[in-house]
């Protein structure tokens, strides 16, 4: 059962980040087979999902919201310019804030309310304290720029993409837990452009696909896919901007503390269509989940074996994972006896 988020914990420092049995037992884990590809993985975000699983709400928020939300407030307090928004994305800015507010307000009637007199919104945020009164639409009457407004409140990236010549543009958006790249780099960049360093997916035609579906994507109607990687130690910020404080890192992977060093580190990206703008959004939650804490599940420690092994060497290099790569795969053969 979701229980109020209390707890306060760190991805940067002394990492005090952990999860609960609850949180490793709704973790989306993102191997459905023994072998991993990219495919165009995309299906309806149905509403309700399964109860108290990632998949039940628009916007999941879970144990970690409060250290995530002061985690953005970090980064933002760093790099202001992990925020931006092209004045053209404005009114997708407030399509954001009317599409998170009314979502979190009725799927988490204890920590959000929302009442609306015409224009005049009266939102309040139990678990950060906030209590604002604004004009919809008007800008000049929230304390910050929409888009930081409604990122400090919500779990995982955010990103707004205009829909322009059957393409999108990535135009806004709030990104403080990337994993390797920048909005700041991306910004005005289309749907292939933005994608250009991925091996394997364009040759495959994956891109040209899902750029069809997505442009096609009606209101109402979300959808979700999966993406994953991994990550040593629970950093969140893994932007290219920070590379100097965490590129190291992979080399403090050693035989004796892969368990506990080694992160899957699983992106449920869900995209939906923006009512009066025609922009999409994204929003990219990061689950983490150390490798001692997944392979407590036999099934998931047999799998994630397989799936490692058998990685495609350019994945193995895009995803940055060269470094400590056999070492993890030699100690998650302990849990595959039967290979
Ligand atoms: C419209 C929303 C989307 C946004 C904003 C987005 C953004 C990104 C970004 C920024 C990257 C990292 C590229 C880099 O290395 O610099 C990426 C990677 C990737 N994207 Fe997307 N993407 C979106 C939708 C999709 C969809 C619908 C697919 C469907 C197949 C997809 C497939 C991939 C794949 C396979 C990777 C490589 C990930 C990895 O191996 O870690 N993306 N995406």
């Amino acid at each position: 059962m979701r229980v109020t988020p209390t707890k306060l914990e760190t991805f940067r420092d002394d990492f005090t980040y952990t999860n609960s049995e609850f949180a490793i037992q709704r973790f989306p884990f993102p191997f459905p087979e023994d072998q991993y590809s990219y495919t165009v993985n995309i299906e309806p975000h149905a509403l309700p999902g399964e109860p108290d699983s990632v998949y039940e709400h628009l916007f999941d928020v879970d144990e970690h919201y409060l250290s995530e939300m002061h985690e953005r407030g970090l980064v933002l307090a760093e790099s202001p310019k992990r925020c931006l928004a092209m004045p053209h994305m404005d009114l997708a800015c407030w399509d954001l804030i009317e599409r998170a507010m009314n979502a979190l307000s009725a799927d988490y009637p204890d920590w959000f309310k929302l009442s609306k007199e015409g224009d005049q919104w009266h939102w309040q945020n139990t678990l950060l304290d906030i209590d604002d009164t604004f004009t919809f639409g008007d800008s000049s009457t929230l304390p910050m720029p929409p888009m930081e407004y409604i990122g400090r409140q919500v779990q995982g990236d955010l990103a707004l993409m205009d829909q322009r010549d059957g393409d999108l543009f990535m135009d806004a958006g709030i990104v403080t837990c990337p994993a390797d790249w920048s909005l700041a780099f991306d910004a005005g960049m289309s749907f292939s452009e933005w994608h250009g360093p991925v091996p394997m997916a364009h040759e495959l035609g994956i891109f040209e696909r899902a750029l069809k579906y997505l442009t096609a994507m009606q209101v109402n109607r979300p959808v979700r896919r999966l993406n994953w990687t991994l990550t040593v130690n629970a950093r969140m910020d893994t932007s290219p901007e920070e590379y100097p404080h965490w590129g190291n890192d992979r080399a403090s992977v050693t035989p004796d503390n892969v368990g506990e060093k080694v992160y899957l580190r699983v992106e449920l990206q869900v995209i939906d269509r923006m009512p009066r703008s025609n922009a999409l959004s994204i929003n990219i939650r990061t689950y983490m989940a150390s490798m001692n804490d997944l392979c407590a599940n036999p099934d998931w420690a047999r799998r994630l074996h397989r799936v490692m092994k058998d990685l495609p060497a350019p994945l193995i290099e895009y995803k940055g994972l060269t470094r400590y790569h056999p070492m993890l795969v030699e100690w998650l053969s302990q849990f595959d006896r039967e290979q």
